[in-house]
């Protein structure tokens, strides 16, 4: 399997690329998408070290520039044929004040989501090459609204309501691309959205403020928190598993519990279509990038 991870470079996008580099005798090939050339660089030579896969590579991309978004998607489709997988994982988790990105948006629904929908929709064409049934799984979590009015967070802004709408978008996007693809286009990608069933110790630990680290730490000696190594293996077959069995899961929003992938129940609002139409509107005029929007029209069409 090829597999492309947003955020290989920390937390629980590095703990499922170390354990997929490692998994079926080194086997899969791993990307990576991360912002830093030097923390890439020194990534892929930790998990090529620790794994014996050589078969891991970098693909440069700020998230909160379009304009490396599209970058990345060219150098993506100028090295790779086909794609088997993709992690929708990267993403901005605390933050003291709110940043406005060069595009100007608000960093938390550009990173967590927008930035990511572009990628996506201008890799599918890869995915459907893939000869395993291609696969997108988003780490995301339950909860959240989105503000309709106040998108862009100008009003009322707090790092906590800009990750939990990013989160929203994300499960609309993957129901959106299910019914797409069941409607048009068979069985070819699964689209599966699947929540971590415990808090992972990443590097969100080294971010935030101190009473926050020290609430941290108190709950992690009493084994509130798992390893970015076991959630690792946790979401791996996930990207690994037959097509038969992944297709299954394409649309559903998913958790582990007892050793199982089971899934739970997904709010009306996520699966209203009227909804989902107003968010793609907005996904599609927001990129503001004409091969997007020539790909976005091919799904209302
Ligand atoms: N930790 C949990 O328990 C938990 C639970 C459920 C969901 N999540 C979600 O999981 C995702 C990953 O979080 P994490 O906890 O693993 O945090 P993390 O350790 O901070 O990892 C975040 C990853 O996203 C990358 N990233 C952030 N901003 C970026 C940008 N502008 N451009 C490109 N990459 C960027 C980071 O790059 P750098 O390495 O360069 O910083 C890093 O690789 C987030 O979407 C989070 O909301 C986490």
């Amino acid at each position: 399997m090829k597999i492309l991870i947003t955020g290989g470079t920390n937390g629980m996008g590095k703990g499922v690329a170390k354990v997929l580099a490692e998994l079926d005798n080194q086997h899969h090939e791993i990307i990576v998408l991360g912002r830093s050339q030097q923390l890439g660089d020194a990534t892929i030579e930790e998990i090529k070290n620790a794994t014996k896969n050589p078969k891991i590579s970098l693909i440069l991309c700020d998230l909160t520039k379009l304009r490396e978004v599209r970058n990345a998607i060219d150098e993506i489709h100028k090295h790779h044929t086909f794609l088997d997988a993709i992690f929708i994982n990267a993403g901005l988790g605390y933050a003291a004040t709110r940043v406005e990105t060069e595009d100007r948006m608000d960093p938390h629904f550009q990173v967590n989501y927008l930035s990511h929908f572009m990628l996506l929709l201008n890799l599918l064409a890869l995915l459907e090459k893939s000869s395993h049934g291609g696969r997108v799984v988003f780490n995301v979590t339950r909860g959240g609204e989105i503000f309709w009015d106040n998108i862009q967070m100008t009003r009322n802004w707090h790092y906590e309501k800009g990750v939990h709408q990013a989160m929203v978008a994300k499960r609309m996007l993957l129901s959106i691309l299910h019914k797409y693809y069941q409607r048009s286009k068979g069985s070819k990608v699964a689209f599966i959205g699947f929540e971590i069933p415990k808090t992972v110790w990443t590097n969100q630990i080294n971010l935030i403020p101190r009473g926050m680290k020290i609430m941290a730490s108190i709950m992690k000696s009493l084994g509130m928190f798992i390893s970015i190594d076991d959630c690792g293996k946790i979401m791996a077959p996930l990207f690994t598993e037959p097509q038969i069995d992944n297709y299954k899961k394409s649309g559903k929003f998913l958790t582990r519990k007892k050793n199982r992938f089971v899934e739970m129940t997904e709010d009306p609002k996520i699966l209203n279509s009227d909804l989902q139409k107003k968010l793609w509107r907005i996904s599609v005029e927001l990129c503001n990038d004409k091969i997007t929007r020539e790909i976005a029209e091919k799904f209302t069409q």
